[in-house]
């Protein structure tokens, strides 16, 4: 059973967050705040032949800001820019078993920081 409100999932991934940092030279990058509690998601992607080869994050928010923020790394790598569109903040919210009500607006920081970041690359490219 887990402790508290966060699942087994969330406490792991917000206490050793995978694909945490920046890539230098990305392709990609998409930033957005949170209108709700101000909290900042940044994502880096490494992009070739339309699929995402790398992915890194850089939060400034709560522990279920970070923990979406890993897990998104870990949902989308490997995946084409069509296939991870289609995530969504339900995607990530059942991939960390579960968010408190309170908390379901983080998971909407790893969505949009997504498309951010697939709508970056695709103006860097002129599409
Ligand atoms: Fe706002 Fe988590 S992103 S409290």
């Amino acid at each position: 059973m887990p402790q508290g409100p966060y699942s087994d999932i969330v406490m792991d991934h917000f206490t050793n967050p995978r694909n945490m940092g920046e890539i230098e030279d990305a392709d990609a990058i998409g930033e957005v705040g949170s209108p709700v509690c101000g909290d900042v998601m940044k994502l880096y992607l490494k992009i070739e032949d339309e699929r995402i080869v790398d992915v890194k994050f850089k939060t400034f928010g709560c522990g279920a800001a970070i923990a979406s923020s890993s897990i998104t790394t870990e949902l989308v790598k490997g995946k084409t820019l069509d296939e991870a569109l289609q995530l969504s903040s339900e995607t990530v919210i059942e991939a960390l078993g579960g968010l408190p009500p309170a908390k379901q607006h983080c998971s909407v920081l790893s969505e949009d920081a997504l498309k951010v970041a697939i709508e970056d690359y695709r103006k860097r490219r002129g599409q």
